[in-house]
């Protein structure tokens, strides 16, 4: 059993994206998986709502869930599920403050092409912060939406980029997730690129990723 939550307080960097990919892949090893939506903008809950409402198996279970409670409920829940998933989104960082409190380990998705490292720093920060009763957290930073183009070669300065700054309390995955329609295409159908089927790419990388996250 473990907590994961996919975090950061940069929008639209792909945390919602992540966590549903991540939960369904979860649902479809047989895990009884929660998905912990903490962002007011609901948009993973949004993401299940279609999913139930297509009776797409496996099911992926959904709350939403914010404030001061969080912590303790996400204790609570813990024992009920096999696996959590907290996509902890929104401007304000309460909920992603219970949430680095109660959490195995923190996903951090990262655009390339709106890398910023002011807010990457206030994430080393915050991962510092909540070490000091959570000793156990793990962080990393992944790169997602990274152009396909090979001209483009923002992913290796944005990889060395983040190695050079040798954050105390954060790593960087092997895998990226690249800039892929298909991501889009399997959100608004409530289901995850596994299940979409039509780009192998981004299943290998979403593969990669998981494998990063729960393999040993
Ligand atoms: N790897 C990807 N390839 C293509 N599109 C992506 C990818 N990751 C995310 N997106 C798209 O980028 C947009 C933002 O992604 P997402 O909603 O997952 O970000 P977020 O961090 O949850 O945003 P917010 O801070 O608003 O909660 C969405 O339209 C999503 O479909
Ligand atoms: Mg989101």
């Amino acid at each position: 059993m473990s907590i994961t939550v996919f975090g950061g307080e940069k929008g639209g960097t792909g945390k919602t994206t992540l966590a549903t990919n991540i939960a369904s892949m979860l649902a479809m090893e047989g895990k009884d998986v929660l998905l912990l939506d903490t962002d007011r903008q609901g948009t993973a809950s949004f993401w299940a709502t279609v999913r139930e409402e297509d009776e797409v198996e496996p099911r992926v279970s959904c709350v939403q869930k914010f404030g001061k409670g969080l912590a303790a409920q996400v204790q609570d829940l813990a024992e009920r599920y096999d696996e959590i998933i907290i996509d902890a989104g929104g401007r304000d960082s309460l909920e992603l403050r219970y949430a680095l409190g109660v959490a195995d380990q923190v996903y951090i998705p990262v655009q390339p092409f709106q890398f910023d490292i002011w807010t990457i720093r206030q994430m080393d920060t915050l991962v510092e912060m909540a070490k000091t009763f959570n000793e156990a957290l793990v962080a990393n930073i992944v790169l997602n939406r990274v152009s396909t183009n090979p001209v483009v070669r923002e992913d290796r300065d944005t990889r060395e980029f983040i190695l050079q700054e040798n954050f105390e309390n954060l790593g960087l995955t092997n895998s990226m997730v690249y800039d892929r329609i298909a991501f889009r295409k399997a959100a608004r159908d409530g289901i995850s690129v596994m299940e979409y089927r039509r780009d192998k790419k981004a299943i290998n990388e979403m593969n990669g990723l998981y494998e990063e996250i729960y393999g040993d």
